[in-house]
């Protein structure tokens, strides 16, 4: 019995209960159960089957046309779907036309009625779901605007789309493709239950991520119709990701469940939605990456400026930037803490550029003036980089990277933990360094000579934790990056001369 039966045979139930409240005597006969007459069986009971019969007989088995049963007698049948008859006695006094008409009507606003509060159901249903799925698009788009890992980002993406859309799997596929951003080149993250094994699983949906082609995209893969919805035995929602007018991604869906296994258009719109947001939020990472690559090169550009006032600061700042990062990483800090120490190595000597070249170049001994304003570098670069924002976490390290361990260092001759943990590491790495390479005042030092003042010098000058750490560094890098900034100084002065 379909939706529409089943409304109406509950429109006959309602005209029985009608008819019985009114005095009149009815039956509901199911022509499915060998006509059963309900409730109880009339005296005249073969006379109302016969009624019954008779309708459902005729042409237009609808119209309710009255069967004489008796002198002055009348039973009046009423068809509803799948053979259930509704017979309606009329006796004297009653009119037989008048009382067709009357359980036409009837049954016809019953009809009406039921109609109207299914649609209306239905109405409230869709509302409710578009609501959800509303607020769902909401809180995708404040989680995207938040501070979380990309990954974790689309994560809760995928999350989403899976508990608000009937299918049994979503998931968010970004193409290995150097147009892609590093945190998410490659990214395939699944929520749900897919019937394949992962390994077998990621190696589909990588694939199918590789070779979907831009032109004549299938935005549904019926069952069968690619490797991925073969061996899901559903169909499979494909919508792009795009950036710059290319396709980098994939969302997917599959394994639809409820009532309907066939992907419905308020769905195809959400996903669709889903995947123009995944298409935005990828944009803004993009272009804030390019942002954060162009300010650091420009950095860069900066400090080799500076370091170079000095022919023998050549490239200390970079070489400091990569000591300090190994520092960090050795003390187990993540790659993004790690790289924030870094940047904050770049430029912990900028300050120098408000020191005068003949100061810093001197290769004789400094005037106590002279030293003096060497030793304003810290303060002053803390005040040039304060104002921007991407440098923030930088400042510490700028401001204290002379502080020493036992208190006897500058600017404010702060003492052990109260020195910023970034500064400390700058500290070390900075000193390494400037015993590592020639000054105007002295050669560069022998590796273990370095190494053992630096040991030396653990719990006065240094930090004894950091120093612990600066053991755990592979100096091999360091050595090749001083090595290939020596080539190109050879270089540089070959072409000159
Ligand atoms: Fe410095």
């Amino acid at each position: 019995m379909n939706k529409h039966q089943e409304e109406h045979t509950g429109v006959l139930e309602s005209v029985l209960r009608r008819c019985d409240a009114l005095g009149l005597d009815s039956w509901l006969l199911d022509q499915t159960a060998g006509f059963i007459v309900q409730p109880g069986a009339p005296a005249h009971g073969c006379e109302v089957v016969r009624a019954a019969r008779a309708a459902l007989a005729r042409p237009a088995p609808h119209e309710p046309v009255p069967v004489l049963i008796g002198p002055e007698e009348w039973a009046v049948p009423l068809v509803g779907p799948c053979g259930r008859v509704l017979v309606v006695r009329c006796g004297a006094g009653l009119s037989p036309a008048r009382l067709c008409v009357f359980l036409r009507e009837m049954a016809d606003d019953l009809d009406r009625q039921i109609r109207d509060a299914g649609l209306l159901h239905d109405f409230s249903g869709k509302l409710m779901q578009s609501y959800e799925e509303t607020y769902t698009l909401f809180r995708i788009m404040r989680f995207m605007a938040s501070s979380a890992e990309p990954l974790q980002q689309m994560r809760m993406v995928c999350g989403n789309v899976h508990q608000i859309l009937p299918f049994g799997w979503v998931c968010v596929v970004f193409r290995d493709d150097p147009r892609v951003v590093d945190d998410l080149r490659g990214a395939v993250v699944v929520c749900g239950e897919c019937p394949i094994a992962k390994a077998d699983r990621e190696k589909m949906i990588a694939q199918m991520a590789a070779t979907a082609s831009e032109d004549g995209w299938t935005k549904v893969h019926p069952p069968g119709s690619c490797q991925l919805a073969k061996a899901c035995g559903s169909e499979i929602v494909c919508d792009p990701i795009t950036y710059d007018g290319a396709v980098i991604g994939m969302l997917l869906a599959g394994n639809k469940g409820g009532a309907d296994p066939e992907v419905a258009s308020p769905e195809m719109q959400f996903i669709d939605a889903v995947a123009d947001f995944l298409g935005t939020f990828h944009e803004n990472l993009a272009r804030f990456s390019e942002q954060r690559a162009m300010s650091i090169g420009t950095l860069q550009a900066l400090t080799a400026a500076i370091d170079a006032k000095d022919a023998y600061t050549r490239g200390h700042s970079q070489r400091v930037a990569f000591l300090s990062q190994s520092i960090a990483s050795a003390m187990g800090m993540g790659p993004d803490h790690a790289e924030r120490v870094r940047i904050a190595g770049l430029v912990h000597d900028v300050g120098k550029i408000g020191v005068p070249e003949a100061i810093l170049c001197k290769a004789g001994k400094l005037t106590d003036e002279e030293f003096a304003m060497i030793r304003r570098h810290p303060e002053i670069g803390h005040g040039i980089l304060k104002g921007i924002v991407l440098l923030e976490d930088t400042l510490p390290g700028v401001l204290h990277h002379h502080e020493r361990w036992d208190g006897r260092g500058y600017p404010h001759g702060l003492k052990g933990e109260e020195i910023p943990l970034v500064a400390r590491m700058i500290g070390l790495a900075d000193t390494f360094d400037a015993m590592s390479s020639s000054r105007s005042y002295r050669p560069a030092m022998p590796r273990e000579k370095v190494l053992a003042e630096i040991e030396r010098c653990s719990g006065t000058q240094f930090d004894p934790t950091i120093v612990a750490a600066f053991g755990r560094v592979d100096l091999s890098q360091y050595d090749a990056i001083l090595q290939q900034q020596h080539d190109a100084e050879m270089a540089g002065h070959r072409r000159a001369a």
